[in-house]
């Protein structure tokens, strides 16, 4: 069974295909094949959401399948019914199921013991959908024609404020797997983990990223600025210690004006306007935001319907 839990779970040659894909998706979005006819897709949430769960729910229907959303509170889950017994119940009655968690081990013990595949819809180690809808987004920038991933070789990402957060984990991963070069910056306790370093090493990909304490140093010459919340799901207790500690890490104009002239601002977002961006910079012409928002919807119906050819 092919899931869909980290980047690198589609080859390169696979990832070039799912963007080709969500290309076609995207310029005829209500004409979309019926790939997920009379399939029913589960879409698991231990964790808020906004754009997972209507792109996914809207991206299946335009697919001809059937969404049906859940939550872990108010399954038996919730209740400790145990992730195996779950997976295979589930498995059951739905030909794929979406899942949004905490600990990254969950979704990994889904797909150990579902008969069906398993996305990632982020958990606290990785977001890989958000990365395909970013490198799809960066795409109609560098190479709106062919989408050719080579274009993305060299092309300088800075990561801005919490680096150790799961989506500085997945621009690791994505820019070691597509040769980006990445700086993070990001204050001293939230520099990348040893878990990133043996997500690299398992998958066979260099530890060619750089870390910094300045802001400045990261953003110079970069193609790309990305920041994230400061305070992820999960991290709430911290809330305060984290705002202190990264304030001096926002993405402000100036911050800007030190990457390229032609140089994009990217968020994942929902943002927090006046913690890790400014509310200049999200407005900014630079800011391509809301384009990587409705991407997800392209980038996403490509992978559910590239997750199904690969299992067919
Ligand atoms: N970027 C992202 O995953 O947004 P949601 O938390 O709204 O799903
Ligand atoms: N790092 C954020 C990403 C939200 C899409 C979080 O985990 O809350």
């Amino acid at each position: 069974m092919h899931h869909f839990l980290k980047e690198t779970d589609f080859t390169i040659e696979q990832a070039q295909q799912v963007f080709a894909l969500a290309k076609e998706f995207k310029a005829n979005r209500l004409n979309s094949p019926q790939t997920l006819n009379m399939q029913s897709w589960g879409l698991l949430f231990y964790k808020s959401s906004t754009r997972t769960r209507i792109s996914f729910e809207v991206g299946i229907n335009e697919l001809g399948g059937f969404p049906l959303v859940l939550s872990s509170q108010n399954t038996q889950i919730g209740r400790g019914e145990t992730i195996e017994d779950s997976a295979k119940v589930m498995s059951r009655y739905l030909h794929g199921l979406v899942i949004r968690t905490f600990e990254h081990a969950i979704v990994e013990a889904f797909a150990q013991h579902a008969t069906m595949p398993i996305v990632n819809g982020l958990t606290d180690f990785n977001h890989p959908c958000q990365l395909y809808a970013d490198i799809f987004t960066l795409l109609e920038r560098y190479s709106p024609e062919a989408m050719d991933l080579q274009t993305l070789k060299g092309k300088k990402v800075a990561f801005v404020g919490d680096s150790a957060c799961n989506m500085a984990n997945s621009w690791i991963h994505t820019a070691a797997m597509f040769g980006m070069e990445i700086t993070l910056a990001g204050p001293t306790g939230f520099a990348p983990t040893g878990a990133i370093d043996a997500a690299l090493a398992a998958d066979g990909l260099p530890k060619q990223y750089h870390y910094t304490t300045d802001p400045k140093a990261a953003c110079r010459d970069a193609d790309v600025i990305y920041t994230d919340v400061w305070v992820s799901m999960g991290n709430e207790a911290e809330a305060t210690e984290r705002k202190q500690l990264m304030a001096p890490y926002q993405v402000t104009s100036e911050l800007l004006a030190m990457a390229k002239p032609d140089a994009c601002f990217m968020h994942c977002l929902p943002a927090h306007a006046g913690e890790e961006v400014s509310q200049e910079v999200l407005d900014s012409p630079q800011s391509i935001i809301f384009d990587e928002a409705e991407n997800r919807l392209h980038a996403q119906k490509a992978i559910l319907a590239k997750l199904v050819e690969l299992n067919s």
